[in-house]
């Protein structure tokens, strides 16, 4: 049932004298609501008790704008459970407890399995990918992130040949993620998404365990979380505790939200609208009040990587 889309990005989302100014104040609080935290981060002290992520840099996938400040990373975010707010999740997200943490692996697998993202951290290579996050709301910012390619982790369990897609769940804890216990702009639990095989293991697929060297955030998403970037950033789901490996092309999300607005591809295309806003370019957070708006490339600007996954396909009807 539909019960909740996303608002239209126009009248909010030009950001006003006021809510600039509030934006600036909200994140001066979060700044010093932080320090006030033991180890001055949102990290659960178990995770603050270990190092910093060891990762390789310099990936050519990587693109060479400026990261957005860490702060604008933690402060500007969408992730419901938590509440349908951007800053919601800043507040909310500290209650999650990230540790123990695993990711169950079925479906059509020869090595069903319970990842433990210890495992995940230490025996699969990490490295930094900067790619920009093009949020369907039309703004963007870019992220630092560190993480695995989705590819490394998916032949590890092999997949069975009737495989085509790869699902993704999100946790369902109330108790510690509010926006789960709530009657208005709640989404049907667990926040659930999918990728064709191919997209999947497409070499700029990574599965995110932090940002900027560190830890991720509890509000990006902490333990876990998928980037696709040439994708909007609804398809990154966070807090994953489940991958599936299914013959047939697993529900996701906002397509059964809004099936009219959001499809299964969600491939960032400046020529295919949002039914109620244009997706030809798009507002960089933080980028202040009168910044112009920035064009938006197709797929995100990987082209030349990944127009080759949708051949033939009509992208208006398959979007
Ligand atoms: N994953 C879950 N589980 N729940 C969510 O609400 N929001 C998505 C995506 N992943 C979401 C989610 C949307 S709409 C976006 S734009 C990105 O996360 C935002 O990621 P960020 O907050 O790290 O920038």
């Amino acid at each position: 049932m539909k019960r909740y889309i996303f608002p239209q990005p126009a009248p909010s989302e030009i950001t006003s004298k006021s809510n600039f100014l509030n934006r600036r104040e909200f994140m001066k609080m979060a700044g010093a609501a932080s320090i006030a935290t033991a180890g001055g981060s949102l990290l659960s002290p178990s995770v603050q008790a270990q190092d910093t992520l060891k990762f390789s840099k310099g990936s050519p996938f990587s693109i060479s704008d400026e990261p957005n400040p860490l702060e604008d990373i933690k402060s500007y975010n969408n992730f419901y459970e938590f509440g349908t707010g951007k800053d919601d999740p800043a507040k909310n997200a500290g209650a999650l407890t990230t540790r123990p943490w695993s990711i169950k692996i079925d479906g059509l697998t020869n090595k069903p399995s319970e990842l433990d993202i210890e495992d995940l951290m230490t025996k699969f290579d990490l490295e930094e990918r900067i790619y920009r996050l093009r949020c369907v709301e039309a703004w963007s910012m870019v992220i630092p992130w560190v993480g695995i390619p989705l590819a490394d982790v998916i032949k590890a369990y092999e997949p069975q040949g009737s495989a085509k897609y790869v699902s993704f769940e999100t946790l369902v804890r109330p108790e510690e993620m509010n926006g789960q216990n709530s009657l208005f702009g709640g989404l049907d639990w667990p926040y659930v998404e999918g990728l064709r095989m191919d997209e999947a293991m497409h070499p700029l697929t990574i599965l995110a365990v932090g940002v900027y060297g560190d830890l991720m955030p509890n509000q990006n998403g902490a333990p876990v979380r998928l980037v696709v970037p040439w994708k909007y950033g609804f398809k990154s789901i966070k807090s994953i505790v489940r991958m599936s490996f299914t013959e047939e092309q697993p529900p996701t999300t906002w397509n059964i939200q809004g099936p009219s607005e959001y499809g299964f591809y969600s491939n960032v295309n400046p020529n295919v609208d949002h039914p109620r806003w244009s997706q030809k370019s798009e507002r960089i957070i933080g980028s202040g009040l009168f910044a112009k708006k920035r064009d938006t490339e197709m797929f995100n600007g990987y082209e030349e990587q990944v127009a080759s996954l949708y051949t033939g396909m009509d992208l208006a009807k398959n979007f």
